[in-house]
Parts: C-alpha cells; sequence; structure tokens
C-alpha cells in the first residue's frame, strides 16, 4: 500500500446492509493518511453511525443539505471541489438509479452533480435487483457519464440469495481507488492543448464550408486530461457542447483562427489534434452575398495543417503530439502514413464510414499507431467517447509519466 499523504477522498456511503464495509475501507485509507470526509445519506445512518464514520475517519461528516452549520463551514459545492476523488461505497440501486437521472435532492446526490472529479461506485444490492434491466441501463449511463464502477461479485447475500450484487471487498475498492490516485501525472504542472469539432470556412458572409464533426472525441479527451491533473486548454471549433470551467475554452470558428489560437498557446506538454479541420478554404471570400446565376465556380486552397505546423516546430514541439485520422478506407495504410508524414508520436485512427461510430456519434471506435513503441498499434472496441478518451488519457499518462 502506498502512502496516501495530501490525498483527499470524499466517502459517500447509501443505506444497505454492506455500509459495515466501508467503514473498513475508509480504516484503510486512514491507515495510509488520506485525508477522509464522508456524507450519510440519510437511509445510510439506519446501519452506520455519524460517531462510528467520525472516529475512524478523524474528518467530517456531513449529512444534510440544509444544514447551516455545514454550509458556513464549506457548502456543497466547495465539498465537491474539495476532493481528489469521490467513491460512493455501497451504491445502491436506489442512488444509482438517482445519479443516472441527474437527480440532486439530498447532500450527497447535490455534491456528484457538482463535481468535475472522478466519481467511484461500488453497487451492492439482491441479485434480481442488479439484473433487472433498468438498474443496467442506469449503469450504462452513469458509465457513459465517466463514472467508474467497481464490482460487484458474485456471492451469498444478506437477504439469504446467491448471484451477482455483493459489494467489492475493502481491499479491492482500495485498491482501485489507490490506483486512480497515483494514474494522475505526477507532475501538476503539465500542460495539454486539445483541438476539436469543425471549421467554417467562409464561401460569402452565410456560407460556409463544414463538416460533421460534433466535438464530442476532443471535449472528452480534455475532460479526462483535466481530470489526471493537466492544465489543459481546449480549441473548440462551432459546437453546441458544455465544458468544465476549469478547462480554458478558446472558441474558434475557421481553421486560421484554430491556427493562431494553437499558436498563441505554445509551448505545451502534450497536444491532442481531435478537430476535423477543413483541409480547404475559400480562395476568395465573397464581401457580399452571392447572388443565383446558372453556373458557378468556386475557387479552393488549402488550409495551413495545425498539427503537421506544431509537429515541426523547431523549438516549441510538445513532448508528446498525438493526430487523429478519419478514414472511410484503408484506415491502417492511410493512418500509418498520416503517422509519418505528420511526424506525430501517435495517430488515433477512427473508420468514419460506420453509422455507430466516429462523426456525431455518441460511441467510437479506435486504433492507435505508435511511432515509437514496441507495440505498433492498438485497438480500443466501440464504447462510448468518454471512455474511449479515458483509455486514451490512460496511456498518455503512463508515456509521460
Ligand atoms: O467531433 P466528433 O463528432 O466527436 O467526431 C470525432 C472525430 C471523428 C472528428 C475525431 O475522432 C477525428 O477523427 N478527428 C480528426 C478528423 C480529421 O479531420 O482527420 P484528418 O485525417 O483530416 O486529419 C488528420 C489530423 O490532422 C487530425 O488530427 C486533424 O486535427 C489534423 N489537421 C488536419 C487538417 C488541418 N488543416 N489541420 C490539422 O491540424
Amino acid at each position: 500500500m502506498k502512502d496516501l499523504s495530501n490525498k483527499k477522498v470524499l466517502f459517500i456511503i447509501c443505506g444497505g446492509i454492506s455500509a459495515y464495509k466501508s467503514l473498513e475501507t475508509i480504516r484503510m485509507f486512514r491507515k495510509n493518511n488520506a485525508e477522509i470526509k464522508t456524507i450519510l445519506t440519510k437511509s445510510a445512518k439506519e446501519f452506520v453511525t455519524p460517531l462510528s464514520v467520525a472516529s475512524l475517519s478523524q474528518g467530517k461528516v456531513y449529512d444534510d443539505l440544509f444544514s447551516l452549520e455545514n454550509e458556513t463551514e464549506m457548502d456543497h459545492i466547495s465539498l465537491s471541489r474539495w476532493a481528489d476523488v469521490i467513491i460512493v461505497a455501497p451504491a445502491t440501486a436506489n442512488t444509482i438509479s438517482k445519479l443516472s437521472q441527474g437527480n440532486s435532492d439530498d447532500l450527497a446526490s447535490t455534491v456528484i452533480l457538482a463535481s468535475n472529479k472522478q466519481v467511484f461506485l461500488a453497487p451492492a444490492m439482491n441479485v434480481r435487483m442488479w439484473e433487472h434491466q433498468s438498474t443496467q441501463n442506469n449503469l450504462k449511463t452513469l458509465k457513459g457519464f465517466g463514472y467508474k464502477i467497481i464490482g460487484p461479485e458474485i456471492g451469498d447475500m444478506a437477504c439469504g440469495e446467491y448471484g451477482e450484487g455483493k459489494m467489492s471487498e475493502p481491499l479491492v475498492i482500495y485498491e482501485e481507488i489507490q490506483n486512480f490516485l497515483f494514474s494522475k501525472i505526477k507532475n501538476n504542472k503539465l500542460k495539454a492543448l486539445v483541438t476539436a469539432g469543425p471549421t467554417n470556412e467562409y464561401i460569402d458572409p452565410v456560407r460556409f464550408i463544414t463538416n460533421k464533426s460534433s466535438g464530442k472525441q476532443g471535449y472528452e479527451i480534455a475532460k479526462s486530461l483535466y481530470k489526471r491533473g493537466f492544465n489543459t486548454t481546449l480549441i473548440s471549433g462551432p459546437t453546441n457542447l458544455k465544458i468544465d470551467e476549469n478547462i480554458k475554452l478558446i472558441k474558434v470558428e475557421t481553421a486560421e483562427e484554430m491556427f493562431k489560437a494553437t499558436q498563441k498557446n505554445l509551448p505545451t506538454d502534450i497536444a491532442v489534434f481531435a478537430a476535423a479541420v477543413a483541409d480547404f478554404k475559400a480562395s476568395s471570400e465573397h464581401k457580399e452575398k452571392i447572388k443565383k446565376v446558372d453556373n458557378f465556380t468556386l475557387n479552393l486552397e488549402r488550409n495551413i495543417d495545425i498539427l503537421n505546423y506544431v509537429s515541426n516546430h523547431n523549438f516549441m514541439r510538445p513532448k508528446m503530439v498525438i493526430g487523429f485520422a478519419a478514414e472511410t478506407t484503408s484506415l491502417e495504410k492511410n493512418a500509418v502514413q498520416k503517422l509519418k508524414d505528420k511526424n506525430c508520436d501517435w495517430i488515433i485512427a477512427n473508420d468514419v464510414s460506420k453509422d455507430k461510430s466516429g462523426f456525431d456519434n455518441e460511441n467510437n471506435e479506435v486504433t492507435i499507431f505508435y511511432k515509437n513503441e514496441k507495440m505498433k498499434k492498438e485497438k480500443l472496441s466501440l464504447k462510448k467517447k468518454s471512455e474511449i478518451s479515458e483509455e486514451i488519457v490512460d496511456r498518455i499518462v503512463a508515456q509521460i509519466n
């Protein structure tokens, strides 16, 4: 077990028989010097007492959203910002359902909804409740939000039945959280730059050339980088997406603006180019709206390649330059070519001819092509873009550390 001094863990205990196991998990964190605060839901207090939790955690125990004493000392927003990680154990079927709906009718759910930190859930419930389609759908939604699920395990249950739904043992939960806490970058001064979304290239004041990029993949990568401790800047083409206020967001419209914003934000330690930058722009922009004519020829010229510029910069090239490749045919051949041509460390290729992944989709399936590693390529199977981002950033952090 590693020393967890300066690591802050927010425990949320819900009302289930396995709440007693959370006391043991808290004891392990305390023994290794983590700082702990705990929230007990109303029903958790039927299973464990605030006094026993406070004694074991040697930290404050909160239970009431509207407690004047607690709110003056640390309000629910500060509490969600205070933590390095949030663990809900046991996570009951009811809490899982509430979180998947974004409900915030008590302190626990409000803090989670307001949080920008990694949330872990350790579910515990009867096997039928666990297997119920509604619980499984809720979990799928929560995974899509980026929550991580620990367990449950198969075994004998307090209710006398046998099956899946038993909360993971304290040591299993402890080790998952410990691994996460150490999956953050060691040097918290590192900077990351991400480009995302499409660009609009104007033909006249009201018409432009663009593409189907929604920006989701790039936004999710920026979120994952921020969660791991990078000081993150996101340069985004036009999208409808929102991002955490701690990520520096620069909104641009054209490739030219994206290029200038990127230049301005160099140097950076790592750069991920997920934007679908238009390769071409109109050679001359018409100042007036183009009138209807029988034949109209539009002359295009190449836009500057932002990735190429950054990856070949003679003194500001980031330690890691990661490009994306959107392909409809010969994915591997084209991706490997781009890896070389654009002087990248990795190229992350997505097959955008499929309807279930790529542009403007909730999901993605990618293959990472590495320049320098023994493993030349690695496939990340179809899943939510948030999960793909987490897996990509796991690998970035491993390399940077
Ligand atoms: O935005 P979403 O809807 O979530 O979809 C995600 C995505 C499919 C857009 C994303 O995963 C993706 O593949 N982005 C790159 C799309 C693309 O334009 O690829 P490309 O093969 O044309 O470009 C290769 C690389 O060069 C990319 O990293 C691109 O950002 C970069 N580039 C390209 C042209 C240019 N002028 N400047 C660049 O920086």
